[in-house]
């Protein structure tokens, strides 16, 4: 019989709100009760009308004169007030417990943002994303608000396919491209499709963007580390390992800034085919290449056994979450399916405003323009890297919104990155992106995409004094005794 009265209702109106009816006595009581338990835990604010006894008891299946009643009961009891002709709403004084404020401390960000994940989040395209949005939203037909296909919107498959294909070299089509809600989700759908195909091992090059190892374990996968050096990942190591697929980042490798040499990249295809194994090609920032002509992808050179994995993430903005996989048609279905597993698909109108920005070359615009915009950030930074510090050798240049600056002997990395923080400079040593046995050298990962303009030159100099003044000499001195 309980069962029979237990009813969740939510009541619109004046207020929106679950009511849990559960209750052994009967419906008035536990109208009455689910009431006060709402006005208790601070769900009904003091101040807050309620519906009509007429509304509610409509909504809830019940006869007006049980709400009535339940009304009654709580004005009796302190927890209601009533006016004739003025409704019903919660008492100012009734028992609620003060709602917390909801005030999450957030992680404070540094005053020197020369963290290397982070673009310009200043320069979003405001204006051409809501212009783009706007369009989406007015020009689709009603279907779209219907469930679709967890490879995401056609149109979005077929704006990226010709983007890809014109900048990146990427050889590709809209039945092959999956979009994913950042890469991070897409190499974990990946890893599950190459598990459920039988794969036990991915190999990663190390050192690597922090968060992919935990993903590949968390998909069941264990993780084999490869060393990179000024070429890139070292093929020959790698095929030393029996791994069924290595994630590699050729066009500038995060963290370290090698461009992959041809003659390694023709390998590493090479080990793919003769292992029977999957590159997935990690584009993370491959629009912004300053010193020569974009590198194109490897997976041009395989579309059979490279996934190529894009992402909105550097180029856009990380918030908005957007990235893409090229798959290799064995792949697709199963991917598919795990997309869909997910989460369905990605938001629809962050999908089409996209699709509308790269259509009408407001994402190539844009693109250009921070191009030039990181290019120079990136001079003014190497210039008064020069100056104060010449002993460092900046490396990793030629693309990208970060560089590493190998530390002399006698410096570690672990004392300048605690001497930053004290200065509320966020930057980050290489062990944050180390994940295997292999000897590294002592070296910062220094951003230039963060911090705003008004901010950047403030920036540069707080970390030329980190590196040349007596603190950072101290710290060295330190160290080395
Ligand atoms: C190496 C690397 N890969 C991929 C990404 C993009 O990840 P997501 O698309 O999940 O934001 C980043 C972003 O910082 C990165 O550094």
């Amino acid at each position: 019989m309980k069962s029979s009265l237990r009813q969740e209702s939510r009541t619109s109106g004046e207020f929106d709100l679950l009511l849990d009816l559960a209750a052994a006595k009967g419906r008035r009581s536990a109208l009455e009760l689910a009431l006060r338990d709402a006005i208790r835990a601070g769900r009904l604010r003091p101040g807050t009308r309620l519906p009509s006894s007429r509304v509610l008891a409509r909504e809830l299946g019940m006869a007006r004169s049980t709400v009535s009643d339940a009304y009654s009961q709580l004005v009796a009891a302190g927890y209601l007030e009533t006016q004739q002709g003025a409704g019903t709403w919660v008492a100012s004084n009734a028992a609620a417990r003060p709602v917390e404020e909801f005030e999450e401390p957030a992680p404070a960000d540094p005053r020197f943002d020369l963290r290397p994940h982070l673009p310009d989040l200043n320069r979003f395209p405001r204006t051409a994303w809501a212009r783009a949005l706007g369009r989406a939203l007015t020009d689709a037909s009603d279907s779209v608000f219907a469930p679709g296909d967890p490879r995401g919107r056609p149109e979005l498959r077929r704006s990226l396919t010709e983007y890809l294909a014109r900048s990146r070299g990427a050889v590709t089509s809209p039945r092959q491209l999956l979009v994913c809600n950042g890469f991070c989700q897409g190499l974990r759908l990946l890893c599950e499709v190459l598990r459920e195909r039988g794969a036990r091992r991915i190999a990663l090059e190390d050192p690597c963007l922090f968060l992919h190892p935990p993903i590949v374990r968390a998909a069941g996968l264990e993780v084999v580390p490869v060393p990179v050096d000024r070429d890139g990942l070292i093929v020959a190591r790698l095929a030393e390992t029996s791994a069924d697929a290595v994630v590699v980042t050729p066009a500038h490798q995060f963290p370290l800034g090698a461009t992959m040499s041809p003659r390694r990249r023709a390998a590493l295809v090479a080990w793919a085919q003769e292992n029977d194994a999957f590159i997935v090609e990690d584009d993370y920032d491959g629009e912004f290449r300053y010193d020569r002509q974009p590198v194109a992808s490897v997976q041009g050179l395989d579309p059979e056994r490279v996934v190529y994995a894009g992402t909105a993430s550097k180029t856009l903005a990380p918030g908005l979450r957007l990235a893409w996989l090229a798959l290799p048609p064995p792949l697709i279905a199963a991917a598919a399916v795990h997309r869909g597993l997910a989460d369905r698909y990605a938001p629809v109108f962050d999908q089409l405003a996209l699709a509308e920005l790269i259509d009408r070359g407001d994402f190539d615009r844009h693109v250009r323009k921070m191009r030039l915009h990181y290019r120079g950030r990136r001079d003014k930074l190497l210039a008064a890297i020069r100056d104060a510090a010449p002993q460092l050798q900046p490396s990793g240049i030629a693309a990208g919104l970060h560089l590493v600056l190998e530390l002399p002997p006698g410096l570690t990395e672990a004392a300048i990155v605690a001497a930053a923080q004290q200065r509320s400079i966020g930057l980050f040593g290489l062990a944050t992106f180390r994940h295997g046995p292999f000897e590294h050298d002592q070296a910062l990962v220094v951003g230039y995409g963060a911090p705003p303009d008004h901010n950047f030159d403030a920036s540069v100099t707080a970390l030329t004094s980190l590196l040349v003044d007596g603190h950072v000499t101290a710290v060295a001195a330190q160290t080395i005794s």
